[in-house]
């Protein structure tokens, strides 16, 4: 038994994607969401740098006692999760390899899709994470650069953001991949959930949208419960959100992605912690 909160960090409020499905896969644990607002969007960035903020956040989650650290950013796992699983000794866990399990689970014909920021295409994190677990199968990538903004946009206007001129912005990044006959589609960005009516309209009901949210949130539950670190309490858990950049943003923003209210955030400086 360990009473600990589980940690959860992602560049802003995409994660909550994932924060939200732990929730509904172990709604006794107790949790700490930092999103670093300041820093988004990491997609575009340097990967030795997107590395530099994810170690000075697992140093923070590290230092609230947090007993797994859930990296809830793609461009983030594919930036730090090999390198901070080797120097921290609390169990990390990213979102590439369980949403790579569950395309390779879910594929008939063993094509499938990627899309990402820049940073996690460019890494070919994915493609890896895939060719481990099946070497026959073939992926196909597509960066999707704007598609953060589009979805950052559209929850804080009032306004339906599935325009016309999303659609053909969509249909553009994804056209080459449903060319090439997938039949899987990673939605290889914490962002990309928001997306899933738009996605599914343009790829039609033949292609299946993986989302790592659920995926990752049953490898949280199989990693505490083998390890005996499962919360036993019957008193409410607590949620605690962090974030480095507009505490008003992130509650309104946050709210929608969760799915829940979310009234208290901290702001958090990440400017103590030592760079490496
Ligand atoms: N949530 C990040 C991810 O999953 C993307 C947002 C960003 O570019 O910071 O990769």
């Amino acid at each position: 038994m360990n009473n600990a909160p589980i940690g959860i960090f992602d560049s802003g409020v995409g994660g909550l994607t994932v924060m939200s499905a732990i929730i509904s896969h172990l709604p006794q644990e107790n949790l700490i969401y930092f999103g670093d607002t300041l820093h988004l969007p990491y997609g575009p960035r340097l990967l030795t740098q997107v590395r530099q903020f994810a170690f000075q956040i697992i140093d923070y989650l590290i230092s609230q006692s947090v007993k797994i650290v859930v990296v809830a950013c793609n461009t983030a796992t594919a930036a730090a999760l090999v390198e901070a699983q080797s120097v921290y000794r609390v169990p990390i866990i990213g979102v590439i390899e369980p949403g790579a399990r569950g395309a390779v689970q879910a594929t008939k014909n063993r094509k499938i899709g990627v899309i990402g920021t820049k940073g996690t295409i460019s890494s070919n994190a994915y493609s890896e994470a895939v060719r481990a677990l099946d070497a026959g199968a073939t992926v196909y990538s597509a960066a999707c650069p704007k598609f953060v903004e589009v979805v950052e946009r559209g929850l804080t206007s009032e306004a339906n953001f599935f325009t016309p001129s999303i659609y053909t912005l969509a249909k553009n990044y994804l056209t080459p991949l449903l060319r090439a006959g997938i039949d899987t589609l990673i939605l290889g960005c914490t962002h990309y959930p928001i997306l899933t009516p738009l996605l599914k309209k343009v790829c039609g009901s033949e292609v299946t949208l993986i989302s790592s949210a659920q995926e990752t949130a049953n490898e949280v539950e199989s990693i505490l419960s083998r390890k005996g670190y499962l919360r036993s309490s019957t008193s409410k858990p607590s949620y605690r959100f962090l974030c480095t950049g507009d505490v008003q943003r992130f509650k309104l923003l946050g709210s929608r992605f969760l799915g829940q209210e979310i009234t208290e955030v901290e702001e958090i400086k990440l400017s103590h912690v030592i760079a490496r």
